[in-house]
């Protein structure tokens, strides 16, 4: 485990060696994060209305890929996006915390094991909300899944807002800016903590297919004449493939 003690009062003593940031976050996982948080509230604030409601399931299919990808990425990617190195058991969690409210926080050059334990929830949670959102979606098994679709997205969001407080609570003990290490990938660590690639190329391709993704879900449904009112509204409520089919059979019949 690559933890130091230190608290905030000693880090910001001048006398004190400020250990040099170091690259912590590859490209990949930066990309993944500020995606997932753009898909995750996209989808969020177009969930109610029937008018945006392919918005909502582009942005819902969205975090599912990125979150299979980070389920990947969490088993084959680099150092510190591996789970095995970063998800620890209840012992590890509750020294973690201790260490918090002794005012003494370990540092931790990945995620901090509190941290960990919300990110694996956010992870599974997405999962559960945009199955319960396909089923719901395409009829699968009747109404009741549209209850658990919004308890999933609530309960979701209600860790998201943990997970957002947790993050300014560690920024302020442990006096660094997370939000900046996840955007620059780096943060304070040793040169072995630090990654030796950044995988760049990875991240580009993975923008790429999501802008993709993006453009080929609205390109099919926006492609014919302009629409009267009634007839966009049904078209946002048909799941993609009926509305592919659908225009199909409507150009034969012109
Ligand atoms: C504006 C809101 C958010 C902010 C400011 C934020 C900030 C952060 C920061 C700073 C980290 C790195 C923590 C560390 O250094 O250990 C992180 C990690 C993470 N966050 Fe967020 N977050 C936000 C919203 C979300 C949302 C909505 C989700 C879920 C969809 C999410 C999922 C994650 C995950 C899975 C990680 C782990 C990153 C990885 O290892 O891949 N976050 N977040
Ligand atoms: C980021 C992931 C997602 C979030 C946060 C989310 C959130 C929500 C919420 C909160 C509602 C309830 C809105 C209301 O008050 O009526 C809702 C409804 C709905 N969502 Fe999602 N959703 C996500 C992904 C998906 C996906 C992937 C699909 C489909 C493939 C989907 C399909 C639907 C449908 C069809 C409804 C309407 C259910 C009804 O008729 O009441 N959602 N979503």
């Amino acid at each position: 485990m690559n933890a130091i003690s230190a608290s905030p009062a000693e880090g910001a003593r001048a006398d004190v060696a400020v250990p040099p940031r170091v690259l912590v976050w590859d490209a990949p996982v930066r990309v993944f994060h500020w995606l997932a948080v753009l898909s995750f509230f996209g989808a969020w604030i177009t969930a109610e209305s029937e008018r945006w409601r392919l918005l909502h399931v582009t942005l819902g299919y969205t975090l599912a890929g990125l979150v299979a990808f980070r389920l990947v990425w969490g088993l084959l990617g680099t150092r510190h996006a591996r789970f095995a190195n970063f998800v620890r058991g209840p012992k590890a969690v509750a020294r973690y915390l201790g260490s918090l409210v002794r005012g003494r926080p370990e540092h931790h050059a990945g995620h901090n094991p509190a941290g960990a334990l919300a990110i694996v929830g956010l992870l599974a949670l997405a999962v559960l909300v945009t199955f319960s959102g396909w089923v719901t979606y395409h009829e699968v098994w009747g109404e009741w899944t549209e209850d658990l679709h919004e308890g999933a997205a609530n309960a979701m969001m209600a860790l998201v807002l943990v997970h957002v407080a947790g993050v300014v609570v560690s920024s302020w003990l442990h006096r660094e800016n997370l939000v900046a290490g996840m955007v620059s990938g780096r943060k304070p660590g040793t040169p072995a903590d630090a990654l030796r690639r950044g995988w760049r190329g990875l991240a580009a391709l993975m923008l790429a297919a999501v802008l993709g993704f993006w453009w080929w879900q609205w390109r099919a449904p926006l492609g014919g004449a302009p629409l009267d009112d009634r007839a966009a509204s049904a078209q946002r409520l048909e799941p993609p493939q009926e509305r592919g089919r659908r225009q199909r059979r409507d150009r034969h019949d012109d």
